[in-house]
């Protein structure tokens, strides 16, 4: 498999995310798109109203600034279509919604985003889905779980803040054998660096608000998918009636024109601090894809061309010496969410798996790594490792 560029595209992914989805010379030679601001959108006479033809109508069904944003991730995806939703979460639970329907049958994999279990558990539960989670390492064994109705396998790889990384090739082939689709929250790599579609995945999954946003300021989701599922896609879409405002679109096309080189700096500071984490006392274990040592790691050679920048460690002790380690921190915030320039840490709770909240041998930290200078991150670490010793 070809993992860069894109079978659509010879060009660099650098050159198509300077110049995806807009073209100036669509809006008298200026760079950027125009922030279109808008609900209604008029007609110039009854008839064009009446005949539906004309290409704007009303801002929930896009609006020149959501298609520039549109075009550049398809043409990143190599989807036939992009939506753009209010969230991350909103992305993840706007497919599963359309998807499925009373009845039906959903394996989700159990290191999946927190609020992604959430959903499951409790609205696709009252609508009257089956939700079976399984297990991330599962790979073609995904076949003994697959029922006459499962509609949908849901894949995030690597899985939230422990970072199984999944086959997904051999998921994709067996969901595709029995009639099933998949789903894929692709946030951590972005499709600069795993092309979910490519993969024979069917609708890749982003959290925007992550590394396309990069600046912990704007929150946005994005859902593309290809021929055979966009259609219905997109008329639970305009049917839930979401769409995202134009300068929170503008502000994400603004990010993806640096997101390669912000990518390459997340990734090139977490593997240099992963690495220098592994041989730390007090550090039991590094959970880094990239790194030799991870159990994914050949899965993660094979099928990704780079790495995220969040990864966790396993620290000795409990929650009081993961709460030393924390309150330590002076450059990390302690915050949610991951994907901007500043560093940020939490203690990981995996209370809900049924599979993959294994015995770790202590507390989970997730970091995310910033775009800050790895010496002052390590000092920050360093520093924090000694207060953890000495709670
Ligand atoms: C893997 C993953 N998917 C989805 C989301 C949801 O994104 P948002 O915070 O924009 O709702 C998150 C948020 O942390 C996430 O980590």
């Amino acid at each position: 498999m070809d993992k860069q560029p894109s079978k659509a595209t010879k060009l660099g992914i650098n050159t198509r995310l300077a110049h995806g989805g807009y073209d100036p010379r669509d809006y008298h030679g200026f760079v950027n798109p125009p922030v279109v601001h808008a609900s209604t959108v008029l007609f110039p006479d009854a008839e064009t109203m009446a005949s539906n033809k004309q290409k704007y109508t009303y801002a929930t069904h896009g609006t020149p600034t959501t298609d520039a944003l549109c075009r550049a991730i398809d043409e990143l995806e190599g989807s036939v279509g992009t939506l753009l939703v209010p969230s991350g979460l909103v992305a993840v639970t706007l497919p599963l919604l359309a998807f499925l329907a009373p009845g039906d049958h959903l394996l989700m994999v159990d290191c999946c985003y927190g609020n992604t279990r959430h959903f499951c558990n409790t609205m696709l539960k009252q609508y009257g889905i089956e939700v079976e989670y399984y297990d991330p390492l599962i790979g073609a064994g995904i076949e003994s779980l697959i029922k006459p109705n499962t509609r949908v396998v849901f894949t995030e790889s690597p899985g939230s803040n422990t970072f199984e990384v999944q086959d997904i090739p051999a998921i994709v082939e067996k969901a595709h054998a029995a009639g099933a689709i998949v789903m894929m929250d692709n946030t951590w790599a972005t499709p600069i660096y795993f092309k979910a579609l490519d993969y024979g995945v069917d609708i890749s999954i982003h959290a925007a608000t992550k590394y396309p946003s990069g600046h912990s300021d704007i929150l946005m989701g994005t859902v593309s998918a290809n021929d055979k599922c966009f259609k219905k896609l997109d008329a639970a879409y305009t049917a839930l009636g979401l769409c995202v405002g134009g300068d929170d679109a503008y502000q994400i096309l603004r990010g993806l024109r640096t997101m390669g080189l912000r990518m390459e700096r997340h990734a090139q500071n977490a593997i240099e601090i992963a690495k220098w984490l592994e041989s730390q006392e007090g550090v039991i274990e590094v959970l880094h894809p990239a790194l030799e040592s991870h159990a994914g790691h050949a899965l993660w050679k094979r099928d990704f061309c780079g790495a995220g920048g969040v990864f966790s460690i396993v620290i000795n002790g409990g929650t009081k010496q993961a709460h030393a380690f924390l309150n330590a921190l002076r450059i990390f915030g302690l915050g949610y969410s991951w994907g901007g320039y500043e560093s940020l840490a939490l203690h990981v709770h995996l209370g809900g798996r049924v599979i993959t909240g294994k015995d770790y041998a202590g507390p989970v930290i997730r970091l995310q790594i910033g775009l800050e200078d790895t010496a002052d991150l390590i000092a920050d670490i360093e520093n924090a490792l000694a207060a953890m010793k000495a709670a």
